[in-house]
């Protein structure tokens, strides 16, 4: 049942700051506790985490590395499944593996899972399907409660999977001494505003659809983003090659000159994703690179960032202000209704795009 929606993943990306409230509702004591089930991690017994998913789950793993390196100082490796998996690198003993997917059956994510087993202190899993192999064969499963999810292009879970992430990362933080209360306490009322600011996101919608229409002529798009907008710039492209096929990538907007500006003209829009943040005037001169040869600008920032640097972009998209850490979560809106309603001009299959399946149970 679309719910008076015209597709699915609409309708899962307007349910976002419901299911988030639910995902802070099972985690969150009302003192602002968080717990986690099954006992929890001892995170003082670890000293690395190793994070594998695919697609999506795979970019709220990339997110969640910036967060657990800078907020709980633990450092991560992340990568993709189809990757890990053959690789097969060594593992310490005093490792958590995370392992992070949607449905819980993802071939190549429960390939590395068990090539995990027995060498780590802990596999835990963030499932969205509690009865999944991969949360059967965890130690420890984390469901997002997002709901079920039925568009192909994953839009709710991300923003959960992200959420449960960033619990676990003040949990680790905590345990470990590298926040003090009062630190967590303001990351905790953030996370708690979560829920509306993203409501605000939301009614941006007209404002995106507006440069979605123009988005949807192009036959390449760039999307840039440093430090933790970084694996969001990615989920932006991905999503959009998903559903509209266009040709999308993303690029950390310092990696622009060695290489990827050869790419930019009048013809290639670049969406840049910049919150007001303490990187914002790094990505601004990027973004003003790329406008001295004529690429077309979608910036995405907050009310400050666009008073200062919106200047001759073709497009501008406004976020509400939310805390630094929680800007991955927030951005991850304008992306999602960006790629939605670039399809929805094209008039491709927004809910089961070509060549696609929800869940990758072969490898
Ligand atoms: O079920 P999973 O989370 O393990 O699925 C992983 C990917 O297949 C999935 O995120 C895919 O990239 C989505 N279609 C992205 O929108």
């Amino acid at each position: 049942d679309k719910g008076g929606y015209k597709h699915f993943m609409a309708k899962e990306i307007a349910e976002q700051p419901g299911v988030i409230q639910n995902a802070l509702n099972h985690y969150l004591t009302e003192d602002g506790e968080i717990v986690l089930p099954d006992g929890g991690i001892d995170f003082t017994k670890i000293d690395r985490l190793t994070m594998v998913a695919c697609g999506t789950a795979y970019l709220a793993c990339f997110t969640a590395k910036y967060w657990f390196e800078r907020i709980a100082r633990l450092p991560v490796e992340v990568d993709v499944a189809s990757e890990f998996r053959y690789r097969e690198p060594p593992i310490s003993n005093r490792t958590l593996a995370i392992f992070v997917s949607q449905s819980g059956e993802t071939a190549d994510t429960l390939a590395a899972l068990r090539y995990c087993s027995g060498k780590v202190d802990t596999i835990a899993s963030i499932v969205n399907v509690s009865e999944s192999s991969i949360a059967r064969e965890s130690d420890l499963a984390l469901p997002i409660y997002a709901g079920v999810e039925v568009g192909v292009a994953s839009t709710k879970a991300f923003t959960c999977q992200l959420t449960v992430l960033f619990l676990m990362v003040l949990k680790a933080a905590r345990d470990r001494g590298a926040i003090t209360s009062a630190e967590l306490a303001d990351h905790i009322s953030a996370l708690r505003g979560l829920p509306s600011v993203i409501n605000m996101a939301l009614e941006q919608n007209d404002t995106v659809r507006a440069a979605a229409r123009k988005l949807s002529q192009a036959r390449d798009v760039l999307f840039l983003g440093r430090g933790q907008m970084y694996p969001l710039a990615h989920e932006g492209a991905l999503k959009l090659k998903e559903i509209s096929y266009i040709h999308a990538e993303a690029y950390a907007s310092g990696e622009l000159k060695h290489g990827p500006i050869a790419l930019v003209d009048d013809t290639v829009p670049v969406v840049v994703m910049a919150p007001r943040d303490s990187l914002f005037e790094k990505t601004v001169s990027n973004m003003q690179e790329v406008m001295a040869r004529k690429g077309k600008v979608i910036l995405i920032s907050d009310a400050k960032g666009l008073a200062e640097a919106s200047e001759g972009v073709w497009a501008s998209i406004q976020m509400p202000s939310v805390a630094d850490a929680l800007a991955p979560i927030l951005y991850a809106i304008p992306a999602q209704l960006l790629a939605y309603h670039t399809a929805v001009a094209k008039g491709t299959d927004v809910d089961q795009p070509r060549n696609l399946a929800k869940s990758v149970t072969v490898e």
